[in-house]
């Protein structure tokens, strides 16, 4: 609980700060571990548990990509493909993404 809140209470200062610096073109790159289970237009994969994220709001993806980092939210299947992406590198996922 006291992760939850202190995870929280850092996406409200970002947040607070207003437009992050996003390179969607870089979010495009790293999309490409991303694809052979969420589908390249972020479909999602029935046969991978892998949801549908094109078109998702960029702070949901956001915020979602920093609970898993974080173990808040746990998929063993995700975590390592992004346990060495870095906060810009979730910020410009998140752009490319919710553009799809
Ligand atoms: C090995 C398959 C796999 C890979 C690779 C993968 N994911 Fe996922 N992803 C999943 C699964 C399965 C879930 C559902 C997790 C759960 O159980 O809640 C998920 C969930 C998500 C969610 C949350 C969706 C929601 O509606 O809450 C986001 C955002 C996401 N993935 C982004 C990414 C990004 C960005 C990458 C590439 C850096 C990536 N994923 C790579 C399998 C994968």
């Amino acid at each position: 609980m006291k992760t939850l809140l202190a995870c929280l209470s850092l996406l409200t200062l970002t947040y607070g700060n207003g437009l992050w610096a996003q390179d969607s073109s870089r979010g495009k790159t790293l999309f490409k571990t991303c694809v052979q289970c969420h589908g390249n237009s972020g479909e999602g994969k029935i046969e991978k548990s892998a949801p549908r994220i094109g078109g998702q709001h960029d702070w949901y993806i956001y915020s979602t990509l920093n609970l898993f980092k974080s173990g808040t939210r746990k998929n063993p299947d995700m975590n390592p493909y992004i346990a060495n992406l870095t906060d810009q590198d979730f910020k410009d996922l998140a752009a490319y993404v919710s553009k799809l």
